[in-house]
């Protein structure tokens, strides 16, 4: 039985492995081992997401933990070269843009080992991203490309790439966000998580912030919360807080913009700083916002699956169809279109947007089936 290492480093590769997880699973046609590089290692930013998404634990943890950008992909680098020395596998899995993708992506490409990329093609012409930066050399080295969106598929027949070698499939995140969603429940969700929601009065909104642009510079973060602000007066706004920002947030001395939850009050206007949540803790509170707010990547698309109002707090994007189906608007730092958009959205007016194609659950398998015809000869029916 041929075998494949599935990488993930980062929070948001935890959502997108577990179904691929799945489906290797179901299958029974790969022996698969996961390795986790331990990118992020703190327990809301890993192991919580393990346990929720029912992704079975790392066969092998790196245990890498934080780093310049070349500490980090160096560090993991080292690791992992010994890991796949021992394991031999046939194929690594790689998915998204993080350090750790690339990573192990370089190292599985030099010892001669077949790279598939899931999530690939995706730009976002910005090349002061780590992110793309990340993309592009990964897809310049894989063999084998899954696309989310049309747009990834055309940039990568664009830079050359083989069309055969080229297979969208849809969106293994939306897969996990759809799997997620039909489970909740007092069971899944926390009971912290179910008595904020409860004492939340009228519409909310939700925001994530964690891009360097955005909350390294007191100048860029101080202006992005005061625009907030501004939506907050309308509505509650609910911030579970990564911790590069948190530890920003109290070195700039910008705590006091911030609204206290005393865990029992009915929940009002004002911008209220969580800890980071699990991902079944955030899908409950935001799946029913009005508006989200942030600068993630995964969020402009998980918000559009669901047709909530996404607005971006970045200049660009490197997932377009969100925009083109009208459920995003990529506003950057722009502090009239954050409150004019904003605006729109608590008020109800957002046209309603559409999903985009193969956003439906099955990316996972489908994937699968791909890997078992090129890996095994076989054509699989998905
Ligand atoms: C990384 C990804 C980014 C992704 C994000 C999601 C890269 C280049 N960036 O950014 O694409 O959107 O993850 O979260 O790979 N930290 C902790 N605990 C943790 C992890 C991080 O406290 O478990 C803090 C540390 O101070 C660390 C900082 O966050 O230095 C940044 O972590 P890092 O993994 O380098 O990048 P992210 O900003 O999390």
């Amino acid at each position: 039985m041929k075998k494949i290492i599935i990488v993930a480093g980062a929070r948001p590769n935890f959502m997108k492995i577990a179904p691929i997880v799945r489906a290797l699973e179901r299958s029974g046609l790969f022996e698969y081992r996961i390795v986790h590089t331990g990118q992020h290692y703190d327990e809301n930013m890993s192991r919580v997401f393990f346990d929720e998404l029912g992704i079975p634990s790392p066969h092998c943890n790196l245990q890498i933990g934080s780093g310049s950008q070349a500490v980090q992909t160096a560090a993991i680098m080292v690791r992992f070269e010994e890991v796949c020395l021992q394991e031999r596998p046939d194929l690594v899995v790689v998915v998204g843009d993080v350090n750790s993708t690339i990573a192990c992506g370089l190292v599985a490409k030099k010892l001669g080992i077949r790279l598939a990329h899931v999530e690939a093609g995706l730009r976002s012409y910005d090349r002061t991203m780590p992110e793309e930066i990340n993309r592009i050399a990964t897809d310049a080295i894989a063999d084998c490309f899954f696309t989310t969106e049309p747009d990834g598929t055309e940039n990568l027949l664009r830079e050359g790439h083989d069309p055969g070698a080229v297979h969208f499939v849809g969106h293994v995140m939306i897969d996990t966000l759809l799997y997620q969603r039909d489970r909740l429940g007092p069971e899944t969700v926390s009971r912290a998580a179910l008595s904020l929601k409860r004492r939340i009065v009228g519409t909310f909104a939700c925001m994530t912030l964690h891009r360097p642009a955005n909350v390294d510079s007191a100048a860029a973060l101080g202006a992005l919360l005061d625009a907030v602000a501004v939506l907050a007066g309308i509505a509650p706004v609910l911030f579970p807080c990564h911790p590069r920002t948190k530890k920003n947030i109290e070195a700039f001395g910008l705590m006091p913009r911030f609204t206290r939850d005393d865990g029992v009050s009915p929940v009002g206007p004002g911008i209220r700083l969580l800890d980071p949540l699990s991902y079944n803790d955030f899908l409950y509170l935001w799946k029913d916002a009005a508006l989200v707010l942030t600068d993630s990547g995964g969020l402009q698309e998980e918000t559009t699956a669901l047709k909530i109002p996404c607005v971006t707090l970045r200049d660009t994007t490197e997932r377009p169809v969100t925009q083109e189906i009208g459920s995003n608007v990529v506003v950057g730092g722009d502090r009239e279109k954050i409150l004019h958009h904003g605006r729109r959205a608590l008020a109800g007016t957002w046209k309603e947007s559409a999903i985009p194609a193969l956003w439906d659950g099955k990316a996972g398998e489908r994937i699968v089936a791909i890997l078992d015809g090129l890996m095994n000869g076989r054509t699989t029916p998905v």
